[in-house]
């Protein structure tokens, strides 16, 4: 079986083709960071506009690549929610309008179980049961994931996300979108112990997390340092992105390890844009080792929004007989992960 993913609910036109036989055969997406960088955020029209003009030249470019040696697509897959709706609709309708003309069937994924499943893509993959940490632009949540599609979430954000935090902190410091990788290339060069951010709801027992606390913290910080915070000197922003950035990952490696003795797991899986982080993978790695605890993460390129965790997403759901073969065309701005769930076998 050959599965076309379709990626579009946020600000990345990406798409792939996986096999049952091979795995991925090819894959390929078209970022719109040039588009919204002068906004300092998505726009979201823009954002359609863009998947519009992009998705189906690239969705030609891998059909035609010499990787899918014209063999035959099977089935489509396609992110159906949650995300920016405009977005969504532009890879719903091309990914029903395709599977309706070469008769294929066509499933919508959850994007946050397409992140979930991006490890899988990896020769060393996750056994069931997991931990998974899912931390992206929109979502920081901590799933028990028992079997396949059997999520629960433990805990999550009750504010803004963790790759949120990271953008509105480089925005404040003025530089640029999206902040994750700017933030974690300026922390480099910082010394973490410089300023020092109160690590947000450790104290408290639960699984949730908060990281408005900490955005203002740091603008506190940082307009008691200078009136206009972009204009602070390069050494101070790179202290204080290395304090952010360590404040964060400790959070996150601290609840990680929380979870698993809380559900008694030994494997977790961590995935979404911010599982990008050199940092946050390492201090992971080496608090989870040192408590018996596997550690599996997709390759660095899967880690932010693509083609390919859907089309194995996709892949999964097909397995299981999942798929839609009517010609309606549904996306869903907001979607909760376990309404995916399957029953128990
Ligand atoms: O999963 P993703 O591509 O899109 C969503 O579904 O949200 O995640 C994007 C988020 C952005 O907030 C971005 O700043 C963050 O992931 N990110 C990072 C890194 N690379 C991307 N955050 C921290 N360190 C990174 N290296
Ligand atoms: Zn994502």
């Amino acid at each position: 079986m050959r599965v076309l993913g379709i990626e579009t609910s946020c600000d990345d036109t990406a798409a792939a083709i996986y096999c049952e036989q091979q795995g991925l055969v090819v894959h390929r997406s078209a970022s719109q960071i040039a588009t919204h960088a002068q906004y300092g955020g998505v726009v979201p029209e823009l954002a359609a506009r863009d998947h519009g003009r992009k998705l189906l030249p690239l969705i030609d470019f891998l059909l035609q690549s010499p990787e899918n040696a014209q063999q035959k697509i099977d089935a489509i897959a396609y992110t159906s929610g949650p995300g920016l709706a405009g977005a969504l609709l532009v890879g719903a309708s091309l990914a029903k309008s395709l599977a309706h003309a070469w008769r294929i069937p066509c499933i919508g994924i959850h994007h946050l179980e397409g992140h979930l499943l991006a490890p899988m893509l990896e020769t060393n993959k996750p056994e069931y049961p997991f931990i998974a940490l899912l931390v992206s632009g929109g979502h920081t949540m901590l799933i028990d994931v028992a079997g396949y599609a059997q999520y629960e979430i433990l805990g999550q954000s009750v504010d803004d996300a963790a790759g949120e935090a990271f953008d509105k902190t480089a925005k404040l410091l003025g530089l640029g979108y999206p902040g994750g990788p700017l933030i974690a290339q300026l922390a480099l060069a910082g010394d973490p112990k410089r300023f020092t951010f109160t690590r947000p709801m450790l104290n408290r027992p639960g699984l949730d997390f908060s990281f408005s606390g900490l955005k203002t913290q740091v603008r506190t910080l940082a307009l008691s340092l200078h009136s206009q915070p972009h204009e602070l000197d390069s050494q101070t922003k790179a202290d204080i992105a290395a304090a952010f950035e360590l404040c964060v990952v400790d959070t996150l490696v601290k609840k990680c390890l929380r979870a698993c003795k809380q559900q008694q797991r030994k494997r977790l899986v961590m995935a979404g844009g911010v599982a990008a982080n050199q940092r946050l993978r390492e201090q992971l790695q080496h608090h989870a080792n040192d408590n018996g605890i596997d550690v599996f993460y997709p390759d660095m390129q899967f880690c932010t929004d693509n083609g390919a965790m859907i089309a194995i997403a996709g892949y999964y759901r097909l397995l299981h007989g999942l798929h839609d073969m009517n010609n309606e065309i549904h996306v869903k701005a907001r979607w909760p992960l376990e309404s995916v769930n399957l029953s128990p076998k």
